[in-house]
């Protein structure tokens, strides 16, 4: 099958770009307030949507929220957030639809984890027992990281696993198609615990789950945050050739 515009360029410079946008993409934690157009955000999720799902079935739901629409749900889980951090016993009131992590983590991802955690704190000078500050920067998510546009992606409770692979692919286009366009992002399951709260906010059916929240919008150059880059193993390490 031909590509219209892939045809028109040597496939040396596609795989230039391709592989530009895939590699500039990097979890951006803050944003300056400068407003995304909606025709590119549909333009973005148009392209996205181009992911493959088993059966083509498509399964996502994508909610964008901007102004007031955003503002007042931020109000509304960041008081959640500090409730559940002045009294414990209250995350039981916030259930996340599925386990985004394991119970118990095992090597070589527990230190992965650890890696990953105290590299964006200690970038941050947040200390170990440093809690508020850990709060605090753990509740700009509930902010969007002040990215002026927030995503919420639902499947339908009857779907199965498969539909959360299919949603993970969607979503990874719409992050490379945002680079592709000079836009940043962050995937945010963060979110997921506060969907008793999100769901009703954004009018989402009794029988849709929320899968992943993410923010979208335009990079701020001078945050320290947005300078953490994050290691990969290489692919010797993860694959396995058989011949
Ligand atoms: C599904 C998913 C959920 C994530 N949730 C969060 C989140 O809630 N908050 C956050 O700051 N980063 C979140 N991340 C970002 C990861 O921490 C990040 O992808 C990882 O550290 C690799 O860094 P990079 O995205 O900059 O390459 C999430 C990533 C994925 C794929």
């Amino acid at each position: 099958m031909s590509s219209p515009v892939l045809d028109r360029v040597p496939s040396s410079e596609c795989a230039e770009l391709v592989d530009a946008a895939i590699n500039s993409r990097q979890s951006i934690r803050a944003f300056t307030d400068r407003p995304v157009a909606r025709h590119l955000i549909r333009e973005i999720l148009a392209t996205a949507s181009r992911a493959p799902s088993g059966a083509n079935v498509q399964p996502w739901k994508t909610y964008v929220l901007q102004g007031s629409a955003r503002d007042e749900l931020i109000k509304k889980v960041c008081a959640a957030h500090d409730a559940v951090y002045a009294n414990p016993d209250e995350a039981k009131k916030y259930q996340e639809a599925y386990a985004y992590y394991p119970r118990e983590w095992i090597s070589p991802y527990i230190e992965r984890r650890r890696e990953n955690g105290w590299g964006l704190y200690g970038l941050l000078g947040i200390a170990k027992g440093e809690k508020d500050r850990m709060h605090a920067q753990h509740q700009r998510n509930f902010r969007f990281f002040d990215a002026p546009v927030g995503l919420f992606f639902t499947v339908n409770t009857v779907m199965g696993q498969g539909a959360l692979l299919d949603c993970g692919a969607f979503m990874q286009n719409i992050m490379v198609a945002a680079r592709a366009r000079g836009l940043d992002t962050c995937p945010q399951a963060a979110w997921n615990s506060f969907a008793s709260i999100i769901l009703p906010h954004i009018g989402a059916g009794e029988d849709e789950m929320l899968v992943c929240g993410m923010a979208l919008g335009w990079a701020d150059p001078n945050a320290l945050v947005n300078t953490f880059r994050t290691p990969r193993v290489p692919p010797e390490d993860f694959t396995v050739w058989l011949e």
